[in-house]
This record gives C-alpha cells, structure tokens and sequence, in this order.
C-alpha cells in the first residue's frame, strides 16, 4: 500500500469516482429505452440505435431513430401549441424559464454524472463547466422573457424553429438553443445528436416537472436523415444548427429561398497567439483550456498554437512537462483532466490527421504514459514544425491535438491567425494591454478572449464568420436570432423588375478624349453613363448597354451591361478601400454622408425628373422620394458615430466588449421599388459602418443610382468605398453571392433571386439578408434603423479579465 509519504512525494491522486447510481437509475425507469417527446408526451419507441458510454463501449440505452412521420408530428406539436406560447405575457414565460432553471439545478448532479457517461467528457468538466453555464443560460433567458415587449418593441418570436445540435455539448447546446427560442415566444422541435441523446431526454422529464405546456418543446432523435427532414419541414420558421461546416453548408442549400430563418454555428481553427512578453506558466494552463478542455472536441478550441519565436522552445518545453502530467481516464473520475473521445469514428479521424501531419513533415510528440484500453481514448498531442499551409494547420481536427507554429512580429501573427477560412475565437498572450488591444480587433474571429480561453456567458454572445457560420447566440445579440418584426408592407408584392429594352453594343468610343472626360463630370440626362468602380467611371467590360424605357415605352436611357468581370474589378476595388474605410472614425462616415445628403440636395429637382421620366409618377410624387433620400443620409449620418457596441455584464473580474465591427465587402442588389430611395437606404447603413458596397441598383429604374455617382463623386466619398454595376439583377446578384470576397449579401428581389443568391452564398457561407417582400422605404419603420444597422454589423466579444 503507497504510504502517506510516498503520497507526498508523488503528489499523484488516487481514483475519486462520482457515483452513478442515479443515472442508471433514471435510465432503469425507462427501461433504458426511448422514443421521442412530442406534445409533452414519450411516444413508443420504433427502430432503435445504441447509445454507446465512450469510455468503456458499454450500451447505455436505446433509442428510436426518427423517421419523417415522427418529425412531422413533432413540427404539428409545435405549431399547434405556437398561439397559447405566443399569447401567454413575458412574465408567464419568464415563469416558466425560472422554473426548467430550478429544475436542473436541482438535477444539476443527475445531468452532471449521465452526460459524462453518454459523452465521455470528465465530470470535471459537466459538473463545473457544462451544467452551471446551462442553468445560468435558463436564468438569464427568463430575464429576456421577462423584459421581451420593453427591450423588442415590435417584435415577436419566429414561429416554430427547428434545432439540431452537435455531441460535444449535449445539454449545454440544448440551453444555448431553447433558452433564447422559448424566452422569444417560439415553439421548439430539436433534434440531439445521435451520439449523446440521453440529457437531452432526462431535460423532457424537466421540462413536464415545470408544467410545460404540451408541444412547445419536442425532442425527436435519430441521425443526420431525422435532422434533414426537420430541416426541409415547410412549417418550420426558423433552423438553428450547431455542428460541422459540411452538414452547415448542406443546411444553407437545403433552406435556400425558403424564407426560413438561418442561424449556423460551426467548425473552428481558433489561433492561440503568444507573444513574447506573457506569462508563459499562465499560458501553459491556458493551453490546457484551451485545446485539452473536452479533448479538444470544441468548436472553438484552440487548436493553432502562434509563438513568438523567441519564448517557442521554453514554452515548448513547458508544455512538454505539463502534458507528461495530465491524467486521462475514466470520465466519472473527479481527479482526471480528459475522458473519452465520443466515438470510433471521431477517433478514427484523430487518427487519420495524425498520420497526414507526420507525412506531411511535422514533428509530433506525446506524453510517455499510456491511454485506457477499455474505451475511445486519444493522447494529448503536440505538433511543431509545422506549416502554415499543411493540413493539420489549415483542417479542424476536433481531437486533442495541438499545431504549433511560429512567428516574428505582431504583423507576422495577425497574417497567420487569419490565414483560415474559419473566424470563430481567437485568444491573445501579452502582458501589453496596448499590443492586446490592437491586435484583438485585427483578427477575424466573433469571439477574442485576452490571456484567458474558453470563457462563455449567457449574457455575451458568441459566434463566427467566414465559414465558422452566422448568427451569435446568448445575450441581446443571440435574442435577434427568434425574432421577428411585425412589418406593416410584408404582404404587398414587390414590383416586378422590369425587363428592359433591347442589349445593344454600346455606340461609346472605348477610349475618351479630353472633352469627353471632363463633360463626363457633368452628366446630363441624356447621355450614357458608365459603371461606377474604384471611384472612377469606367466602360462594362463587355462594351454592352440596356435601354431603360419610360412608362410608355419611350428611350428615358441606357445603363451599361455589366458582367462578371466587372463584378470582380468592383469587388476588388472595394477591398481596397476597405482598408482604409473600415479604420475611419464614425464621425468622418458621419461628415461624408451628409456631404452626400448635401449635393444631392443641390441637385433635387433634376433626381425627381428623371425618376418621373422613368416611371411616369407626378414630379411632386417623385420629389417626395428624393427629399426622403436626403433624410435618410442624414439618419445614418447621425448613426455613424452613435451605433455603439456593449460592454457585457460577464460573471469574471473583467469586461466582455461586444464592438460592432464593419463586416467588409458588401454585395447590395437594391428592391424595385424606389429605385432612388431603396439604394440609398441600403448603401448609406453599410456605408455608415465602415464597409465598403458592390451595389447593384433596381434593374428597372437603374438611372437614379447611375446619376448617383457623380454625386459620390463630389461628396469626398473614397474611391471604392461605393461601387455601382448596373445590368441583369438577378445574375449579377447571383456572381457576387459566389464571389469569395464578399462578405455578405442583402438581395430585395424575387423568389427566384432569394433562392439563387442562398444557395450560392454557401460557397464561402457569406452571410445574407434576402427577401422577396416589398417594402416602404417610405415608412422610417420599415425602411431604416436598426434592423439595417444589425445586418451591416459584425460583434466581436472581446474578453478582457482584469486585475492580478
Ligand atoms: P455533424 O455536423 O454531422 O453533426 C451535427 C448534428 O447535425 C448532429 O445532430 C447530426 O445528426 C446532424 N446532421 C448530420 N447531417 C445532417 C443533415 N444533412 N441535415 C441535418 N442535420 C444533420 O458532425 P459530426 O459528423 O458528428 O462530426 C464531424 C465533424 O464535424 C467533427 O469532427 C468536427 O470537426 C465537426 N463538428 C463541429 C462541431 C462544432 O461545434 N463546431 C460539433 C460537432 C462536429
């Protein structure tokens, strides 16, 4: 037997084991077998799958695989119970809330111990960590609930959403998704994974102690079939997923021009960046957070460790030693630091990669000791040697497997922490609060957390870009997610885009002569203007013109025909100006957009002639519309320097920054309808942000936005910040939604075109904000605000503990 003193000198720990009792029990009441939860009721169990324990392959239950029946009456639940949760007060469902968070943390041990056993995470981790956060997630959404008519004014939940959520936050996903959706007033069908069902079932059993009332919340199990059939539903409002880019990328097509609501959490290659003046014995633990936290199962692990090459080899070393003493053993064991891994296959992927790095030239180590043979374990592993362009840099590995590189300057690390398609989290070392400051808001990341790792609250949210997927979840940020405003105009149609006369080669010479340059600076009615690109007026590539025709039929115009490659020459000017657009102060956004207000003031009078000339309206009719185009430069002139970001009430001694950033290159296919007012009133709120536009404008009345650029022209507007390509919407739309360099897209178009532009924005999973609705850009509710503001903005939640 070790003697006390042996203890001492090892300081090894002995077993501690949680008691698993409860949680056989709970599955015993169940005969360990499940079938969904629909209408508030279990249905009987069908076809089954086995839920495996990780990490000794013992059968834990089973359960019923959903088929599309199944989804179908858990959808009728959830719409037939849609009205009595909708018209229940903020108060009642705020009760509710209150209560499913009592109940966990009454079951908080039971939901500890069975997902430790279903996933084989540490119940370190589920009781500390995973559990707590999820509670806290109910508490904070009761709040929402409560406060929902007084701080979303206009607002009320989507409808009926459709939730699927990945393994390696079983109950803690299900928080982060039910929690906003039921404080929003929405009915719920969720889809858990097919790996690690089971909390998810004992939460239904919660969810009937609170005396939720029957359909509101439905759980339907089964692999990635049941979640496609949830996904193409037509009664469901809204899809959140949580999971891979691939599964995400299959989701966007699937809802393409559906009008579903989208919201996508994804996949991660987070940078972990060192610079040489931090506190490497706190890096150290940080590293263990940051990419041995769930064996590195975590979307926003920090999988790419950057060093500055001169602290690479102490830290390295450090990071060495403390491997060589992390426990990895059973999950139940209150003295490990890693569990299982879920499953064969994830392991069997570890593994692959493993392999490829070592192909590929990296060098690898791991600890001396040995993992468990009697479940799915995997090392911590360590990869240095490593390029930046090699696979286990560049793909997520999703194991406990840490890439190493290094670099020499703060420029030098930006590059390389960006050098990802992914742009989830990202997590900063430095003693410097200046350098942390400045290098936080260079990185393309929604989440920066400074000398600290995978922190998460309720209140701050948390999110991606890039291929890492849209939408944030937890705090007011994630409450937009469920929402939608009551509008008004919606059910008017939008005017059909009119087909306009002939295509003709333009009768232009293609190179100008002196006069011709200087009267283009002085565009008059009549003659044929060019695209708008870089701050220049240059001829379409193609050298093709349209003919706009007035109401009866008369020649008004012509427009260029723009093609591809003058998408590409926009979009690359609007990079950039990108640079230096994104860095300027709101209040010179400000200056410049009354600057634009102002000359087109001057020229008013000659704007509403040739909108009436376009359409035939009254020229008091068409006046009206340019006066509102004024007002609305001076809306988002005035928001410029006022659409401030948050500072998060976060549980730590220190500030989460949710800073609205610009989201970059936007691509801007203006409605039909006010065709001078509809694009100024979605350039100016992206303008306004600090991104730069590719703006298609109303492929019917396109001379408005033609004439427009010589008033950008006069207005110190930079070159490329706007940048306009007139010809057919719907294809020029359809280009830019697949360009790689554009950011996000707003559409206001046809089914069609919301259809084209959805599927094709999956290319680079780009954001988008399409419709098919009209709407009154005459209405300030309808046609400017916030809800413009939102979709040009990106927050970043940048963390910052404080204190010693
Ligand atoms: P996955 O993306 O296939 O699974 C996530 C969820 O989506 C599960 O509930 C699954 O049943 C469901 N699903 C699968 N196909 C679907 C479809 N066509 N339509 C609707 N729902 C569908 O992830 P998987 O295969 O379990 O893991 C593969 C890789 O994905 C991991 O190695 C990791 O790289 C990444 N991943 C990332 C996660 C994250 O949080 N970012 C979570 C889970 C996986």
């Amino acid at each position: 037997m070790t003697s006390v003193a042996e203890i001492f000198r090892s300081m090894d720990y002995g077993p501690a084991p949680e008691a698993d009792q409860p949680a056989r029990h709970w599955l015993a009441k169940y005969e360990k077998v499940f079938g969904h939860f629909i209408n508030g009721e279990w249905t009987e169990p069908g076809e089954t799958f086995d839920v495996i324990n990780p990490a000794n392959r013992e059968v834990l239950a089973r359960v019923t695989q959903g088929t599309k029946a199944d989804v179908d009456a858990a959808v009728a639940a959830a719409k037939a119970a849609l009205p009595v949760w909708q018209s229940l007060d903020g108060h009642a469902r705020a009760r509710y809330l209150y209560a499913l968070a009592r109940g966990i943390q009454k079951h908080s041990r039971l939901f500890a111990v069975l997902e430790s056993m279903d996933n084989g995470k540490s119940i370190r981790e589920t009781r500390d960590i995973d559990v707590p956060l999820v509670s806290r997630h109910f508490y904070h959404h009761a709040g929402w609930a409560q406060l929902l008519e007084s701080e979303f004014p206009g607002y009320k939940g989507a409808g009926v959403v459709g939730q699927i959520i990945p393994w390696n936050f079983p109950l803690l996903m299900l928080a982060w998704k039910i929690a906003p959706a039921l404080a929003a007033g929405c009915t719920i069908v969720l889809k858990p994974a097919e790996f690690t069902p089971l909390t998810a079932l004992l939460f239904c059993d919660i969810a009937r102690e609170a005396g939720l009332p029957g359909g509101v919340v439905n759980v339907v199990n089964g692999d990635g079939r049941t979640g496609a059939a949830l996904v193409d539903h037509p009664d469901v409002d809204k899809i959140a997923f949580t999971g891979s880019t691939e599964v995400g990328r299959v989701i966007r097509k699937a809802t393409a021009g559906s009008g579903k609501k989208l919201s996508l959490e994804l996949g991660g290659k987070s940078p972990f960046i060192v610079y040489d003046d931090a506190d490497l014995d706190s890096v150290v633990e940080g590293v263990v957070d940051a990419i041995w936290f769930n064996q590195g199962q975590v979307c926003c692990a920090g999988s790419r460790l950057l060093v500055q090459e001169g602290v690479a080899d102490r830290l390295i070393q450090k990071l060495r030693a403390r491997m060589e003493r992390l426990r990895i053993g059973s999950p139940l064991d209150k003295a490990v630091d890693m569990g299982a891994i879920v499953a064969p296959v994830q392991l069997e992927r570890i593994r692959k990669l493993v392999e490829q790095g070592k192909e590929e030239g990296a060098t690898m180590w791991q600890p001396s000791w040995a993992c468990p043979t009697d479940g799915y374990f995997y090392p911590p592993t360590l990869f240095t040697d490593v390029t930046p362009a090699s696979t286990i840099a560049q793909v997520e590995i999703f194991g406990p497997v840490l890439v190493s590189m290094t670099f020499r300057t703060p420029e030098e690390s930006v590059a390389l922490a960006n050098n990802t398609q992914y742009g989830l989290a990202a997590s900063i070392w430095t003693e410097s609060i200046n350098l942390a400051l400045d290098i936080a808001p260079k990185l393309k990341s929604g989440v920066v957390w400074i000398n600290s790792t995978n922190l998460f609250d309720a209140s701050a949210g948390f999110g991606g870009y890039r291929e890492s997927g849209f939408g944030r979840e937890g705090g007011r940020e994630g409450m937009w997610e469920y929402l939608k405003r009551a509008r008004r105009s919606a059910d008017k149609a939008r005017p059909v885009a009119r087909s306009t006369g002939s295509r003709k080669k333009l009768d232009i010479p293609m190179t100008e002569t002196a006069e011709q340059r200087a009267e283009s600076r002085l565009p008059q009615i009549d003659r044929t203007p060019k695209l708008f690109i870089g701050g220049k007026q240059t001829r379409p590539d193609q050298g093709y013109s349209r003919r706009i025709l007035g109401p009866t039929g008369e020649l008004v115009g012509e427009v260029p025909d723009g093609n591809r490659k003058d998408l590409r020459n926009a979009v690359e000017a609007a990079h950039t100006a990108w640079k230096g657009w994104s860095k300027s102060t709101g209040h010179l956004r400000g200056q410049i957009l009354y600057y634009i207000a102002e000359n087109l003031s001057v020229r008013a009078d000659e704007f509403a002639s040739r909108l009436s000339a376009m359409d035939g309206r009254a020229k008091r009719e068409a006046g009206r519309e340019v006066e509102w185009s004024i007002r609305r430069l001076f809306s988002y002139a005035a928001w410029a320097d006022k659409w401030d970001g948050a500072v998060h009430n976060v549980p730590i001694r220190g500030v989460a920054l949710a800073m609205h950033e610009p989201i970059g290159v936007m691509g801007i296919a203006c409605p039909e309808e006010f065709p001078l007012l509809g694009f100024v009133s979605t350039m100016a709120p992206a303008m306004a942000i600090g991104n730069t536009v590719v703006a298609i404008p109303s492929q019917g009345y396109p001379l408005a936005a033609t004439d427009f650029y010589s008033v950008l022209e006069t207005s110190d507007v930079p070159a490329g910040v706007v940048n306009i390509v007139t010809g057919d919407k719907n294809a020029l739309a359809k280009t830019l939604a697949e360009h790689d360099d554009v950011e996000s897209i707003w559409y206001f178009g046809d089914r069609e075109g919301v259809r084209a532009v959805e599927l094709a924005s999956a290319h680079n999973m780009k954001r988008t904000w399409a419709s098919w609705q009209f709407r009154d850009f005459l209405d300030p509710d309808d046609g400017e605000g916030r809800e413009f503001l939102r979709e040009a903005t990106q927050v970043k939640n940048i963390w910052v503990p404080y204190g010693e």
